[in-house]
Formats: structure tokens, C-alpha cells, sequence
């Protein structure tokens, strides 16, 4: 089998991922299909254009806050990634001595592999415990992760491509799972101008266009498409009600395309809505994590007030 296995998906699951959201009467794409190995190797160009603050500016603020969090933390500890695909963050944390076993979690088993054989040569006296699972669907840690207090850690602002119904499900389930001696560090990109919003999506350079666009490489290669890429087009638009960019893909003129023998007619300027990335001001995170069982104890941003790290404990009383 090829190595697509970034992603963990067969031929045939691709197809069908792709089909059901293709023949909805509004297009969608499931946004986890980005990331087979070119869609990866974009994402990692995306996080280093000047226009994508996301990620220097959470690296930042997590060099600062670590430190906090780790001393906030009872020790020994364990700490829980969600959707680890590789240890630069959790290195932040991991480096205060606080923890006795890393648990990562993730779709791509050779990047847990290989986060196992980095970290034992590096730090051996670490716990290494590897969940290959979508960390949507854990309500529970293995039995071999320690009964210590523990630390959920979900970065990046990945909790923004749910909806916020999923991000309340996610947060409850993470909940369930960490337990009551227990903290979540999470990192969410905040609401603001949409000015400096539309650009993070839509790079003078095209590599976002690029990442979009290679969706429709990847259902032409693993799910028997026959898209004409240069008539789609790259949009990102700010949706000021739902509070969230949105990423499309636009037909340019009335087509019909093929995804494994189904045909599928787009009408022209129709498109295919490819990811959601909610922003949320501080009190509307906090106001969901209340009601997924969490209380947001501690709440860091920058300066410049781009991005925040909230630190969740649980929710005592009513
Ligand atoms: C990795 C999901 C947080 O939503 O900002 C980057 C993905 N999409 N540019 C985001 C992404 C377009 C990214 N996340």
C-alpha cells in the first residue's frame, strides 16, 4: 500500500469520505483530507508565511507560559496531546520536569513512532504511551498510562476546525477521559479584524491556495477524480455571524466532474466548502468550556492579542 498513511485512510474510505460530502446539495469536504504527505508539507509552509501568525505566535506564548502551567500542575504528572504529530510543543512542557509520561495522540502511527524513538534517546526516563486513534473518539486512556494527575494538551487551534457542537463533544469527552485530577492547556486562535484574519488564509504567496487546491490532487490520485484543477479557485471568506474563515473551493465555469464512477455536476462560482476556523473572543471560549464540564482558570495572550492559551480545570458545583 502507498504510504498515505499521514492520514490512515484506504482508497476506498477517501472515496467515500469525499463522496458523501460532494453530493450534500451544499459541497463540502471533510477538512482532515488535507493532510496526506504534500498536504503536510504545505501545512509546515503555511505555518512559516508571514501572513500565518498562528503558530510563532503560540510558540511564543507557550515559551513563557510553560513554566506557569507546569508549576500550577501537581507532580508527578502525565500529559495527554491531542493530535500529536510531532513533539515541538509539548516540548515546551515536557521540559520542566514535571511529567512522567508523555501520551500522544494521533491518526499518523509512523509520526508516533518516530516521536517514541526521538524522545526515548533524548529522555529515557519519560513514559512514552502512543494512542493511534482520532483523538475525537477517545473517551478513554489506556490502562497503561499512569493514575497521575494529568494534563490534556490540545494546541494549535485545532480545536477551531470543529463546530462549536463538536468542540462541546470534544471538550466533554476530554473531560471524561482526563479525569477529575486534571488541567487542559488549549490553544485557540482569538476573533479580530478580519484584516489580518483573510490574509492568514489567503497568502500573497499562494501556498494556502495550494494547500486548498491540493485536495482535489489527492481525490484525483486516491479516489479515481477527474478535476480539471485549473478550474477551481482558492477563496477564504470571514463569516461575521458563525465567526469563523471559511475555506472554499470555486468552480470557474458549469463542469461535471467524476469521483469514483459518480458523476457530479458544479454549476458556475459554485463551490466546495473545504474547512471552518472558528475564532473565539476570551469569554466565548470560556462560556463552551463551562459548558463541556470545564472552568477556564487561567488565560494567557499576547501583546499584540492574536492568540490565546487557555488553561482548564474542572468545572466544580451545579
Ligand atoms: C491547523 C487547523 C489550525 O485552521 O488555521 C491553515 C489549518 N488551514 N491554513 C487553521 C489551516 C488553512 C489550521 N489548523
Amino acid at each position: 500500500m502507498p504510504d498515505d498513511s499521514a492520514m490512515m485512510l484506504a482508497a476506498g474510505s477517501v472515496a467515500d469520505a469525499a463522496l458523501t460530502g460532494l453530493l450534500q446539495p451544499r459541497k463540502t469536504l471533510p477538512a482532515k483530507l488535507f493532510y496526506d504527505e504534500e498536504g503536510c508539507r504545505l501545512f509546515g509552509r503555511i505555518t512559516e508565511l508571514p501572513e500565518y501568525y498562528l503558530t510563532r505566535t503560540e510558540l511564543a506564548l507557550l515559551a513563557d507560559v510553560a513554566p506557569r502551567v507546569a508549576g500550577m500542575v501537581h507532580e508527578p504528572a502525565v500529559l495527554v496531546e491531542y493530535g500529536a504529530s510531532d513533539e515541538t510543543k509539548a516540548e515546551f512542557l515536557l521540559r520542566t520536569s514535571v511529567f512522567r509520561a508523555y501520551v500522544p495522540i494521533d491518526v499518523a502511527v509512523p509520526q508516533l513512532e518516530q516521536m517514541r524513538a526521538r524522545l526515548l534517546k533524548r529522555r529515557p526516563d519519560l513514559l512514552v504511551c502512543t494512542v493511534p486513534a482520532d483523538f475525537m473518539d477517545v473517551a478513554a486512556l489506556p490502562t497503561e498510562v499512569p493514575s497521575l494527575p494529568r494534563l490534556g494538551f490540545f494546541p494549535g487551534s485545532t480545536i477551531g476546525n470543529l463546530d462549536p457542537l463538536e468542540a462541546r463533544r470534544f471538550l466533554q469527552a476530554a473531560r471524561g477521559a482526563l479525569g477529575d485530577r486534571s488541567w487542559f492547556l488549549v490553544g485557540v486562535d482569538l476573533r479580530k479584524d478580519p484584516a489580518i484574519l483573510l490574509p492568514a488564509y489567503d497568502d500573497a504567496q499562494g501556498v494556502t491556495a495550494a494547500f486548498n487546491r491540493n485536495l482535489l490532487v489527492r481525490l484525483n490520485r486516491e479516489a479515481g477524480a477527474d478535476f480539471d484543477l485549473g478550474a477551481f479557485a482558492h477563496r477564504a471568506d470571514w463569516n461575521d455571524d458563525a465567526s469563523r474563515i471559511e475555506m472554499h473551493l470555486v468552480s470557474l465555469h458549469d463542469q461535471l466532474v467524476h469521483v469514483a464512477g459518480q458523476a457530479i455536476r458544479f454549476a458556475r462560482d459554485e463551490t466546495i466548502h473545504t474547512e471552518n476556523s472558528y475564532k473565539y473572543a476570551p469569554e466565548q471560549f470560556a462560556a463552551l468550556a463551562e459548558q463541556a464540564g470545564w472552568h477556564s482558570a487561567e488565560l494567557w495572550t499576547d501583546p499584540a492579542r492574536l492568540f490565546s492559551l487557555h488553561l482548564l480545570e474542572p468545572r466544580r458545583g451545579p
